[in-house]
């Protein structure tokens, strides 16, 4: 389908590298893509984006992701409708004759009235880095072929460029923000996803035939490169009402993660090395308190990163845990109480999150000196402290949150102050209380990144 642009309608952010430019986040100048606070709507299970592959079984809603720790490894993901056929990719390096051979696993779930197709996944690891190679799925005469390109191999000066995007579901806006983000001149190697990925629960009885037309709708990139999982409160299809009592069933069944590799017990929280970044994965709708399986793991791993490897520590949530808008409010406050203290101590550069179907952007500030009784609820400045992105909507069906929240709660006073400010300076004037529409590139290179809004240098390690 080619997107309906209304490019006068939408504001568009950029982040890319700058060395040393800001200590904090020193405004610039939107651009002028800006999103229009229209309601979008789904887009009709005959929209040719849902296309089913032609052919008997043909495989569909391939996706790839990272595979390993390091980026050497690449979890291949399809189904095929009608039968389970072949587990196996065959994948090959540009410029050799060589073909190897994988096998993966078919796994399938019921849901309510809905059966799936056969879901697999096969690991291909041992691939040389910053390389590309072909893969094949399927057999006979419904093979598919696709490809992606290898990172480059972990190190402190890799330059890479992710791409964002979070909140996305199947509307005609999401189709516009993934072929906004194909044609990026930016050109995402990887994409971080920050949750809320079909919003097939907003249909009755959580319709999971719209995670299959989601999963064709994103094919034509997640084919292509990894797309980076974290699940939202659309991935928890938790519906007792209607027999379905294991939360993230339809998310677990359909999106695998290396999360054995950073040696997590769960595939809901992880962390991957990827170009000069180090990645945590966290899930906001997971036990995250004290002595859990979640925080065990995270305050282990984070104290083991190495920065002179990896000097960009990135962590991706659905909730922020800053958040001004009236949508979600204070939400994240109870994952910020845990973590914040953790973020600062161990210096995460920059915390990314959706969930708000808007934008908004933090200086590096903390609120960890308060105690409930000591009255230090007003963050102050950190240089430690890490940037809170709320990357913006991706283009679902519910639309953009728009009104701020004029609470003086204490704990919230924090993030009442970042919007006030960014009004006051004029950040980011077309920003605050419209949203805009997220698809963006964040480059990294060496000790700093921009968006086209601001200029953050890295952290101090
Ligand atoms: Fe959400």
């Amino acid at each position: 389908m080619v997107p309906k642009w209304v490019c006068a309608g939408f504001v568009y952010l950029l982040l890319g590298l700058i060395l040393n430019v800001a200590e904090f986040c020193n405004g610039g100048m939107t651009s002028g893509y800006q999103r229009p606070n229209n309601l979008s709507f789904d887009m009709p299970l005959d929209s040719d984006v849902f296309r089913v592959p032609p052919g008997y079984n043909a495989p569909q809603q391939v996706h790839i992701t990272q595979g390993d720790y390091e980026g050497r490894g690449v979890i291949i993901s399809w189904i095929t409708p009608d039968e389970p056929g072949s587990n196996t990719v065959v994948y090959w390096a540009e410029n050799t004759e060589l073909k190897n051979c994988a096998d993966g696993i078919v796994v399938t779930y019921k849901y309510f009235d809905y059966t799936s197709g056969f879901i697999h996944h096969c690991t291909i690891k041992d691939l040389e880095f910053d390389t590309k190679y072909y893969y094949e799925v399927g057999i006979g005469n419904t093979t598919r072929q696709f490809w992606f390109i290898t990172p480059p191999k972990v190190g402190p000066d890799v330059p890479y460029t992710f791409g964002l995007i979070g909140d996305l579901g199947q509307t005609y806006d999401s189709n516009t923000t993934l072929t906004h983000y194909e044609l990026n001149p930016a050109k995402g190697q990887a994409l971080l996803f920050v949750g809320d990925l079909s919003y097939a629960d907003d249909y009755p009885f959580h319709d999971n035939n719209r995670w299959d037309t989601w999963g064709r709708f994103i094919e034509r990139n997640a084919a292509h490169q990894p797309w980076i999982w974290t699940a939202g409160n659309h991935e928890i299809d938790f519906a007792p009402a209607i027999g379905e009592s294991i939360p993230f069933k339809p998310y677990t069944h359909r999106f695998f993660v290396p999360y054995e590799a950073s040696e997590s017990t769960s595939p809901l929280w992880y962390s991957i090395k990827r170009a000069s970044a180090y990645i945590i994965v966290m899930s906001s709708y997971s036990a995250f308190g004290k002595y859990t399986p979640q925080y065990k793991w995270f305050t282990n791993k984070v104290t083991e990163v190495n920065r002179t490897e990896t000097p960009w520590l990135i962590v991706l949530m659905h909730p922020p845990m800053y958040n001004s808008y009236v949508s979600h409010y204070m939400e994240g406050e109870t994952m910020r109480v845990m973590y914040e203290p953790w973020f600062v101590e161990y210096k995460v550069d920059v915390v990314f999150a959706g969930h708000v179907h808007a934008y908004e952007r933090s200086e590096r500030v903390s609120n960890v000196a308060y105690n409930i009784i000591n009255g230090l609820c007003t963050p102050v400045n950190n240089h430690s402290a890490p940037v809170y992105i709320t990357i913006g909507d991706g283009g679902n069906q519910e639309g953009l949150s728009t009104a701020h929240s004029h609470t003086t709660q204490p704990t919230v006073k924090p993030a009442l102050d970042m919007a006030f400010l960014t009004l006051r300076t004029g950040l980011m004037p077309t920003s605050v209380g419209i949203g805009i529409k997220m698809d963006m590139p964040l480059k990294l290179t060496h000790n700093g990144f921009t968006t086209d809004t601001g200029n953050h240098r890295k952290s101090p390690l």
